[in-house]
């Protein structure tokens, strides 16, 4: 344990502490538990500092646990087959994960941060991950043939994702394709797909997850509309149990698929589509391309309809557009 998590397992007993209590317990001095406050804030934690009183975490603090995130689920023999990794801090789950698969790692081998230093997002973007207030969560998995439209794997996920919030009795989720996960227009949670191996015999898949849980407006600048599940339910919310609904729907989904193929999670994830039938804009690298949209093929393609004809595009990001 580094001195930074040192500080943090005295901070998250709650309560305020005195920096001479903490220079005391770590053999640091008050100078620099100053600084190793500061670096805790950095990373995203918000800290109060109360002259007189010291320092007090501003939120309860959840730590994510393995063994809690396999017990929060009642399926937990399906959580049992996985190993579970959790880590205070990484450069990108996924990053961690694709290496651990090049070394040989076992399908089923799940690994989630409190802190991702460069999380990643779809299309070279950053995604933010402030410490222990969401989910950053990869999940690697092994198919011993590619399954058949591969391509459509990442829509696949979202439903696993949908199936999840369900268990919350969080309504109104939608799907942006192929797999941004909305409430209500807001972004609360993204999806990268990374892949290695041969994609038309053995290869492997590392599923990223990235969901809003307590991060609060005033965090965060990101360049869209989000939200996070604490905002939607107004209820507490435990991320471990979070973690296990993900996993475990995550897991059901990929066994399945190597039994039955993808066909009916395309069927489930129509019914989510927040932009069926709408005028959107779908933006490929400085190519801007206007339309309605139509849904997917069974390729998890996106069906646009332009000028009367159907086109199918197999990447893109797209937005609404204001109907004409
Ligand atoms: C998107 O752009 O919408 C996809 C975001 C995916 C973020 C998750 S967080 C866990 C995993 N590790 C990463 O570096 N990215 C994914």
């Amino acid at each position: 344990m580094n001195t930074r998590h040192k500080l943090l397992s005295l901070l998250i007993q709650g309560g305020f502490h005195s920096g001479e209590a903490l220079g005391r317990h770590l053999g640091l001095s008050r100078a620099a538990v100053w600084r190793h406050i500061q670096g805790l804030g950095e990373v995203g934690l918000s800290i109060d500092r109360v002259p007189g009183r010291g320092y007090r975490l501003t939120n309860t603090l959840e730590l994510l646990c393995p063994d809690r995130i396999r017990q929060s689920v009642s399926d937990d023999a399906t959580l049992q087959a996985l190993t579970i990794n959790v880590h205070h801090e990484l450069e990108s789950t996924n990053q961690h994960l694709l290496r651990l698969a090049q070394q040989g790692a076992p399908s089923g081998h799940a690994c989630l941060a409190e802190y991702q230093s460069h999380g990643r997002g779809r299309r070279g973007r950053q995604w933010i991950s402030p410490f222990g207030c969401n989910l950053y969560l990869s999940l690697l998995w092994r198919f011993n043939e590619a399954p058949t439209r591969l391509g459509a794997l990442p829509l696949a996920v979202a439903v696993a994702i949908v199936r999840a919030l369900g268990q919350l009795d969080i309504d109104d989720i939608q799907i942006k394709w192929p797999n941004d996960l909305l409430w209500r227009g807001r972004k609360l949670g993204g999806i990268l797909l990374e892949m290695g191996g041969d994609p038309t015999s053995a290869c492997h898949i590392v599923s990223g997850i990235g969901l809003n849980i307590h991060m609060d407006q005033k965090q965060q600048a990101i360049d869209q509309p989000w939200v996070s599940l604490s905002q939607i339910t107004r209820q507490p919310l435990s991320r471990n149990h979070i973690a296990g609904l993900v996993l475990l729907e995550i897991t059901t989904i990929l066994q399945q698929i190597e039994q039955h193929g993808l066909g009916q999670y395309l069927s489930e994830w129509r019914q989510f589509d927040a932009f069926a039938d709408r005028p959107v804009k779908l933006l490929r690298g400085e190519q801007e391309i206007t339309g309605i949209s139509r849904g997917i093929d069974d390729d998890g393609n996106l069906l646009l309809e332009i000028n009367g004809t159907i086109e199918r595009f197999h990447s893109g990001e797209i937005s609404l557009r204001p109907a004409p």
